[in-house]
């Protein structure tokens, strides 16, 4: 079933994704070919699938409480195009974590890096192109205004430099070649990572009508699988290949990075993954059936090997 719930996620993001991002042969054609270049090389479009099935949730809860158990509710309308706004500024990060100036890969979801193909102009430039690419769909998304004004406040302050994206790569950076303290650590996974995969859930909820309950409920449960994803994306840098992640792998130790590796080491790291989703989960008791897919995504997110 879960198998099912990811290939199905990863065509709906897919197909919104090819319709939304401008074609290869678009002038200027090189840009144009850097951000397909990075956005359709693979990825596992996790962001997009939790938005989704979110609001799959959070509509059938509110629909019919009686069949809310169904797994054949289906998703909101439109849903999806929220699910590829959210991969485009997810992979918008990636492009420029991978740069020089930042982490410095050569390899990304088995590909050369956007920088390593197109050069550096055109990698910053294909960031900054799919941020913005990213705000003018949300724009249009099918969902009350009121929803879509907060969704794009959510998504906005996720990816920002309070509790954000930016902020937390900022303090990634700046702990290089420093002592690891737990305090910095959870400051930069919760903010690098954490905060837009909560925003994805939290989007997911906002777009069908989810009530505030909802919604506090779901930004703890985001809040929890997305600090317990970086945890393993830590430990995946030092158990797996490079060739099984699609991007180099033991650059952590390497920059002396922060992670939950080099403060607890590898086995209390994933225990302590482990109970962040068993938290994440029980967020969600109250919607019985109808949660059953984001919890089995919960334990996938510290299951997966790359
Ligand atoms: C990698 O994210 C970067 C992190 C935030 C840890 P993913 O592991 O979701 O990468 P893709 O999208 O599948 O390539
Ligand atoms: C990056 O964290 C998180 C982002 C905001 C992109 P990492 O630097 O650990 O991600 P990978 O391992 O390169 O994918
Ligand atoms: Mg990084
Ligand atoms: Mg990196
Ligand atoms: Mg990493």
């Amino acid at each position: 079933m879960l198998k099912q719930v990811l290939e199905q996620g990863r065509e709906a993001a897919d197909a919104a994704l090819q319709r939304l991002l401008p074609p290869p042969t678009q002038n200027p054609t090189s840009i144009h070919e850097a951000m397909r270049h990075s956005v359709f090389a693979g990825g596992k479009r996790l962001r997009p699938i939790l938005c989704m099935e979110a609001g799959r949730m959070i509509g059938a809860a509110s629909v019919a409480a009686s069949d809310a158990g169904s797994p054949a509710a289906s998703l909101p309308a439109g849903i999806e195009q929220v699910g590829a706004a959210l991969e485009m500024l997810h992979t918008y990060s990636l492009i420029h974590d991978d740069l020089p100036a930042l982490d410095n890969d050569d390899l990304r979801r088995g590909r050369p890096t956007c920088h390593k193909a197109f050069g550096e102009a055109i990698a910053i430039l294909a960031g900054d192109a799919l941020q913005t690419l990213a705000y003018e769909v949300l724009a249009q998304i099918g969902c009350p205004a009121e929803a879509r004004v907060a969704i794009i406040r959510e998504i906005a302050h996720a990816t920002g430099t309070i509790d954000g994206m930016i902020g937390g790569q900022v303090v990634d950076l700046e702990a290089e070649h420093k002592k690891p303290d737990l305090a910095t650590l959870e400051y930069i996974h919760r903010s690098k990572t954490a905060a837009l995969i909560t925003a994805s859930v939290v989007s997911g909820g906002i777009y069908p009508g989810g009530t505030a309950a909802d919604i506090s409920r779901l930004r703890t449960y985001g809040q929890s699988i997305g600090l317990a994803f970086q945890i393993v994306d830590d430990v995946l840098d030092l158990t797996q290949t490079s060739e099984q992640l699609g991007k180099t792998a033991g650059k952590d130790a390497a920059a002396e990075k922060t992670t939950y590796p080099a403060l607890f080491g590898i086995e209390e790291s994933i225990r302590k993954a482990d109970a962040l989703v068993d938290q994440a989960c029980a967020e969600l008791n109250q919607y019985g059936e109808a949660a059953s897919t984001l919890k089995a995504l919960a334990h996938y997110l510290v299951e997966r090997k790359k």
